[in-house]
């Protein structure tokens, strides 16, 4: 079936039913807007895994995403949607560019937690954007960033919950958006710990991909590790 677009961790292909789009998750990490990239058998297959469970949890506690099922070890099908170019990111406790940018101390937590806007164009680095750039960029309204930011909530208060259960703390995230051809916004993309930065509740031990951004561990143990870990929330 036809490709449609090819990211950097990910396949999009159309499939018959123009209602239904086929993900393949490759075997790729990349990291500092491309600058790493490695390739490391097995990855796809995890981040499939455990995307697919965080969108059926997060459908189970009252969050829909694009996400519809999961059709093979590497595979899914989403609902087709246009990405919104932002990546939301929340944040609960201070770690990664908050902490080199502003100089918030590592470990500080946020609370209410912080919401970030940044533009998704790999030309620019994705940038940073304040309100009045999304609207002036066009790239959303005031009432789609407010449902944005509020949906933005709704997934860290869900994504919470699970963490804890499986024994670990969220400190921060990102998520995409896409909209359906009636307009709706739904969330979209992949939630995985390429996505998330994610600490054990007790020892603060990284379960996500900074083992990989910071050389400090192999990635495919510690996603394993996590992947393990969710029996706790099936
Ligand atoms: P940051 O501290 O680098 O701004 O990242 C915040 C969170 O967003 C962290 O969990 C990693 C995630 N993230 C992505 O998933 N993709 C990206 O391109 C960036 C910059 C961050």
């Amino acid at each position: 079936m036809m490709l449609l677009y090819e990211g950097k961790a990910k396949r999009v292909f159309k499939t018959e039913d123009p209602e239904v789009l086929r993900i393949e998750y490759k075997d790729e990490v990349t990291a500092g807007n491309g600058a790493k990239h490695d390739f490391m058998e097995g990855k796809g297959r995890l981040n499939n895994l455990i995307s697919s469970d965080i969108f059926k949890y997060l459908r189970n506690n009252g969050v829909d995403s694009h996400f519809i099922e999961r059709i093979s070890e590497t595979e899914q099908t989403v609902k087709p949607v246009h990405i919104i170019p932002l990546e939301v990111v929340v944040r609960n406790v201070a770690a990664g560019s908050i902490v080199k940018r502003l100089g918030f101390e590592n470990g500080r937590e946020f609370t209410p937690p912080l919401v970030e806007l940044y533009y998704k164009e790999d030309a620019l680095n994705d940038p940073i954007l304040t309100d009045d750039h999304v609207l002036r960029l066009g790239i959303a309204t005031e009432e789609e960033m407010e449902a944005l930011k509020e949906a933005a909530i709704k997934v860290n208060a869900a994504l919470i919950r699970m963490m804890n259960l499986m024994g670990m703390k969220l400190v921060d995230f990102k998520i995409e958006f896409g909209k359906d051809n009636k307009g709706n916004i739904l969330l979209a993309d992949e939630i995985s710990p390429d996505t998330c930065r994610i600490w054990d509740l007790e020892t603060n031990e990284n379960f996500d991909k900074d083992v990989y951004r910071n050389g400090t561990g192999s990635l495919i143990d510690t996603y394993t590790k996590f992947y393990e870990k969710m029996e706790a929330v099936k």
